[in-house]
């Protein structure tokens, strides 16, 4: 099983950037505990991350017959890329969206995600855990074709 951590932009500046919100660890860390995670749940894991919209659409599309499973943090594309939507729903690689913050608590225009409609579950608000969280989930998605609904918010 092979899963893709995809993130958009300004993660690379986890630690350094808004550590009330995004929290001290930084984006090694983050890589480092979603490598330990894949292996615990015995799943390779593929990291990538961008500041560009379209290297990120590319790596969707480089994914497709490549990997299984794809936990996704489009960070403020979330609220604005159609792109992003359209390459999700062109690959059909099940994907889990995740926030680093509790993104529904925040500003009006963080209430938006277009990928969202092509996501089967959403995890916010759990800082860097939600990674290892949304990488089980989908492990046990990807097993048994089922979410456990205690896990996340699934979405409709
Ligand atoms: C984010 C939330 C987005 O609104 C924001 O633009 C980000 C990070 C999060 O992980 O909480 O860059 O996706």
């Amino acid at each position: 099983m092979r899963i893709l951590v995809l993130n958009g932009p300004n993660l690379n500046l986890l630690g350094l950037r808004e550590p009330g919100i995004y929290g001290s660890d930084s984006y090694a860390d983050l890589e480092a505990l979603v490598r330990r995670t894949g292996s615990e749940v015995g799943a390779e894991i593929e990291c990538f991350q961008s500041n560009h919209e379209g290297a990120l659409v590319d790596r969707i599309q480089e994914a497709y017959g490549r990997c299984d499973g794809i936990v996704f943090n489009p960070a403020a594309y979330t609220h604005t890329s159609i792109a992003l939507l359209d390459a999700l729903k062109a690959v059909r690689i099940p994907t889990v969206e995740v926030h680093i913050s509790a993104v529904e608590q925040r500003e009006d225009f963080r209430q938006i995600s277009y990928v969202r409609a092509a996501c089967l579950a959403t995890i916010t608000g759990e800082g860097i855990a939600g990674y290892a969280h949304a990488i089980r989930l989908l492990a046990g998605y990807l097993r048994t074709g089922k979410t456990d609904n205690t896990q996340g918010e699934k979405n409709a």
